[in-house]
């Protein structure tokens, strides 16, 4: 055997692991073919400048891994069985291209938000983080740590533990007279998305939801499949008219909704449309997956009980999330639904990653339970009916300047529904180059017949108002304002 060139510049490696990746290297290039014989340990030590032992160590962990045979007498040789050829061609290049990736699909590289890169974030759904009581929740993990039940720290428990459980089942009950027959916690309601697009999506089954969308929701379902049914929505919400019809041509297996406060548009959908929509869906074999997703932020009056607060049929999928609540990062969701919906969910859950993380569980349920939870819910709704009312007066004394804006006040959430009155086709990418982030309407279309509407019908912008200051919120969107109506006034 030739002497390898070997140089023990890595001072953080051990150098019999070093040796061993140059021998290794030099068997899968093929510079040391199947059979070959290696020169004795006592030749190499010499070779090298090594001691012998970390010849011995380097040689018998490659023994260990199969890339070489030892025999008793005469030394050590590179295995005869190893299928190598030379995978470099004489002046170096790899002979094996590399082939395409055989994906199921291809979908989009996700594209995350840059928060700190905003001066001015109106992010439709984004909670206030500097108001969290941040001490307070360390208590209630530092509490878990002290009276630890390690046996939770195994697999089992798919559903979430009993203590949170047990927690948000009380809460759900009295803050939304539900009360569920049964429960899952999920990493956010997205995971709970896209397991209901698991168990109920078979390829090409329709799927059905509002024009103007969450497009999380659709992307899932479209993942697992699902053909996309766009239903026709009006300033209350979905048109019932408009479900029926598609109703009577598409076999349609699942129903999105937001009832509460429409994503993106915020309307809240009346008891009547509720009670027809319920019926529909009964008469035509159809699952309503309500998502829940800000049901505390209400402010002009109670909010109104879940739609599957009254379900007879057990054809509701309820699920909420503690993403507005506490802060997405905790991914905290669950589902309520019918026992058998949630065992298949929970046989979905498994597959997927098993569980949730304990402890966030643990402490979350700790911190309910000392009613840290309905304090901060207090406060921070408190908080985003002064920003509500705020946004509302900014925009309100807008019109009454004679800037063209088109609003309805919602009931309730985090944002609002502005239309414009002229397009806003450019507005995101112009904004964000000043230090303002939102959401233009063009976004919460699934459909790409839909999305490439002519830009000049494109006018609605998603505001949101929960997650920064009055103040900051004001000079935001007077940025907004001057860059929109650059000529008038
Ligand atoms: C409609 C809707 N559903 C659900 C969520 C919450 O998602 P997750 O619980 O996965 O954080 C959001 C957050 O923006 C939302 O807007």
């Amino acid at each position: 055997m030739h002497p390898l060139d070997i140089q023990f510049n890595d001072t953080d490696k051990a150098k019999y692991l070093q040796l061993a990746q140059v021998i290794r290297n030099a068997i899968i290039k093929g510079d040391l073919v199947a059979g070959t014989k290696l020169s004795s340990a006592r030749v190499m030590a010499q070779a090298y400048q090594l001691n012998r032992h970390t010849i011995m160590n380097a040689l018998q962990l490659l023994v260990a891994e199969g890339w070489l045979v030892s025999f008793q007498r005469s030394g050590y040789c590179v295995t005869e069985s190893l299928p190598i050829q030379s995978s470099v061609d004489a002046i170096g290049t790899p002979k094996l291209a590399p082939k395409p990736y055989q994906f199921s699909q291809q979908l989009e590289t996700p594209q995350t938000m840059e928060l700190n890169q905003y001066r001015f974030n109106f992010a439709g759904g984004l909670p206030d983080l500097t108001h969290f009581p941040y001490k307070e929740f360390k208590r209630a993990m530092s509490q878990v740590f002290n009276y630890l039940d390690v046996t939770k720290l195994h697999y089992g428990d798919i559903s979430g533990v009993a203590e949170l459980k047990l927690q948000i089942e009380g809460y759900l009950q009295k803050a939304r007279n539900l009360k569920p027959a049964d429960l899952l916690i999920c990493n956010g309601s997205q995971e709970a998305l896209f397991l209901i697009a698991k168990a109920f999506i078979g390829k090409g089954d329709f799927v059905a939801s509002e024009t103007l969308g969450y497009p999380p929701a659709r992307k899932a379902f479209a993942a697992c499949g699902a053909k996309l049914i766009d239903i026709k929505q009006d300033d209350e919400g979905l048109c019932v008219d408009d479900l029926k019809a598609q109703l009577e041509y598409y076999p349609i297996k699942l129903l999105y909704l937001t009832p509460l406060h429409q994503y993106p548009t915020t309307v809240t959908l009346s008891p009547t449309r509720r009670l027809q929509i319920y019926q529909l869906c009964y008469a035509h074999n159809v699952m309503i997956i309500e998502d829940d997703y800000d049901h505390e932020f209400h402010y002009r009056c109670q909010p109104l009980q879940p739609m599957a607060a009254d379900d007879p049929a057990g054809i509701v999928i309820y699920l909420s999330t503690f993403s507005k609540i506490m802060f997405s990062a905790a991914r905290i969701g669950y589902i309520c639904a019918a026992p058998q919906v949630i065992a298949q969910l929970t046989a979905w859950k498994q597959l997927m990653n098993h569980k949730n993380d304990v402890l966030m569980q643990l402490a979350v349920a700790q911190w309910m339970k000392e009613g840290g939870f309905e304090r901060h819910l207090k406060r921070m709704t408190k908080l985003y009916k002064q920003r509500y009312e705020a946004m509302d007066a900014c925009l309100n004394s807008l019109q009454r300047q004679g800037y063209p804006l088109d609003y309805i006040k919602p009931d309730g959430g985090m944002a609002m529904w502005v239309n414009f009155n002229t397009s806003v086709d450019l507005l995101k990418s112009q904004m964000q180059e000043q230090g303002v982030y939102l959401q233009t309407e063009e976004e919460f279309y699934y459909h790409d017949a839909v999305r490439s509407l002519r830009p000049a019908m494109l006018k609605h912008v998603r505001l949101g108002f929960a997650g920064q200051s009055v103040e900051v919120m004001e000079q935001g969107l007077a940025i907004v304002r001057s860059h929109m109506y650059k000529n008038s006034q």
